[in-house]
């Protein structure tokens, strides 16, 4: 009696205990989908404050890239990666064009990181190396004494680099590790900096640093001052470097090693990049015995991503949004909206002009320029004009400004054509082959690739050019981008 008594009394305790443990169930469940809410919120919230680039990229069966990513750090570069990681999301780039252009490039750079300093000190040598498909190394310094001028480092004349122009004297870098840089860097794959700086390295003791830079410097031998394609080059694989380290170049301080003159708008470029004027290692402002907190030995633009495709043929169509982010970053620091960078009338043809400039005597001069000029600025519908486009006769910030309202370039191949990627998406490049320039030449042809134009080879010239076979062409690419912007008929 009593144990069934018992047994009367337990049936509803067996129901309670069960219907608290389904309750625990439930709230465990309910806790864990809000744990992961919450944790989502806080990634999120992370992504406003602190930055760090957590989770990339993962290939699906596709061989298509999904991007993941999570941004938890803040800088003036922040905006410029989310945009693109967004557009690679966005475009679909291929794994391969994400590897040579866009955004795993500099993820598998980034963790191609290497320690080659040990021992008790306390300096610090770190290099990230790209081997494939040329090499190009970028290095850091941390806690490194760099001499100063004469007769560490001598300057020769002011042509472009060449190696027996600037000379670096051996300790011109000393660091208080155990460094063996040459073993790790086969002879074969030095370039600029590593050749003259860190090929330079050597080890002490101590280090007798009687003067401290605490900014971090960023150290670059350019790779030309006055042609603007290789211009481009220096500026893109400095933005490459700065993606791969997580540096804010507004917080850097730029000091050149080569030896070319200051002064050009091309120069003036990396004031507006970098917030400040850059410093000249040649003026002698590091006096002998200087430290650096940090310093970063930039990579030679001579193997840019730009360049990659003249030797190797990479380029499949690929899209860059690295080129992509780096526009991105310069409108930024030239107050240009995207918003803007549209196509808009009047629609603007640039026909490039060339003409000496510098010291720089320059071939490929269309000899009836004018004729052509005169010819298509009386053929052209309302709404559409033609300027002459000689961007060495602009500042740097009208060059830009200008640049990114353009629709039509169209001229001699020449580097005019590199502010291409200031254009609006979809402008159009017709580029005319002249004297020993031939269509093999795919610089530009690239570059409309990369940054979603329209490109049109108007053949090979070496004297006057009819005026009418190249409006015929400009016609063609006019009627392409009147369907692109819809244009009403009665417009041609
Ligand atoms: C990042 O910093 C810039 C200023 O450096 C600021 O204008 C911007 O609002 C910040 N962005 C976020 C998401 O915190
Ligand atoms: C640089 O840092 C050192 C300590 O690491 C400090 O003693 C020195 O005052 C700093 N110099 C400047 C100019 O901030
Ligand atoms: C962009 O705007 C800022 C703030 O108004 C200004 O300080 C800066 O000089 C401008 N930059 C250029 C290149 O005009
Ligand atoms: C020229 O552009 C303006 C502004 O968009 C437009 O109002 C006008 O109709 C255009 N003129 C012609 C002839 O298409």
């Amino acid at each position: 009696m009593n144990r069934n008594l018992n047994k009367k009394e337990n049936l509803p305790l067996i129901i309670k205990i069960i219907v608290i443990i389904v309750l625990i169930g439930q709230i465990t469940i309910f806790f864990i989908l809000n744990s992961k809410w919450i944790i989502k919120k806080e990634n999120e919230k992370i992504i406003s404050k602190e930055i760090q680039i957590i989770n990339t990229k993962s290939e699906n069966e596709n061989g298509k890239c999904e991007i993941k990513y999570e941004i938890c750090k803040n800088n003036s570069l922040t905006t410029s990666i989310i945009k693109m990681m967004e557009m690679e999301k966005e475009i679909e780039i291929t794994k391969k064009c994400s590897d040579q252009y866009g955004f795993s490039l500099i993820n598998n750079w980034k963790k191609s990181r290497i320690n080659i300093c040990s021992g008790i000190g306390s300096s610090q040598i770190s290099c990230y190396k790209r081997f494939q498909p040329e090499k190009h190394i970028l290095c850091t310094g941390n806690n490194v004494e760099i001499k100063g001028y004469d007769p560490f480092f001598k300057a020769g004349s002011t042509s472009l680099p060449a190696k027996n122009n600037v000379h670096f004297g051996e300790g011109f870098l000393t660091v208080d590790c155990n460094q063996e840089i040459k073993n790790w860097i086969p002879s074969d794959q030095w370039e600029m900096h590593m050749d003259y700086v860190i090929g330079n390295m050597v080890s002490v003791p101590e280090m007798n640093c009687e003067h401290w830079i605490n900014e971090t410097a960023m150290f670059i031998f350019r790779w030309d001052y006055r042609n603007s394609y290789h211009a481009l080059e220096d500026y893109i694989t400095t933005f490459i470097s700065l993606m791969i380290l997580d540096e804010d170049p507004q917080k850097i301080q730029l000091v050149f090693t080569d030896d070319m003159p200051s002064g050009s708008q091309l120069y003036n470029f990396w004031s507006i990049y970098f917030g400040k004027e850059p410093i000249f290692l040649r003026d002698g402002k590091f006096p002998k015995n200087t430290c650096f907190k940090k310093v970063i030995f930039g990579m030679w633009a001579r193997y840019s991503i730009l360049d990659i495709d003249l030797k190797i043929n990479w380029n499949k169509n690929c899209r860059s949004p690295i080129l992509f982010a780096f526009k991105n970053y310069i409108f930024e620091r030239f107050n240009i909206s995207f918003k803007d960078n549209v196509h808009k009338p009047p629609y603007t043809i640039a026909f490039v002009k060339r003409e000496d400039y510098i010291e720089k005597k320059v071939s490929r001069k269309i000899p009836n320029y004018d004729e052509i000029f005169n010819y298509i600025e009386g053929k052209l519908p309302p709404n559409w004009s033609i300027i002459k486009f000689q961007p060495e006769k602009l500042t740097i910030e009208e060059q830009i400004q200008i640049s990114s309202r353009l629709s039509i370039i169209m001229g001699p191949h020449g580097a005019a054509f590199s502010y291409l990627v200031y254009f609006p998406e979809k402008s159009h490049l017709i580029e005319i082959f002249m004297e020993n320039r031939v269509a093999a030449n795919v610089h530009f042809r690239n570059i409309c690739t990369f940054m979603g134009h329209e490109y049109h080879n108007a053949g090979h010239f070496n004297s006057d050019i009819p005026p009418d076979k190249l409006w015929n062409l400009l016609v063609h690419q006019l009627m392409k981008l009147k369907n692109f912007l819809n244009l009403k008929k009665k417009q041609f």
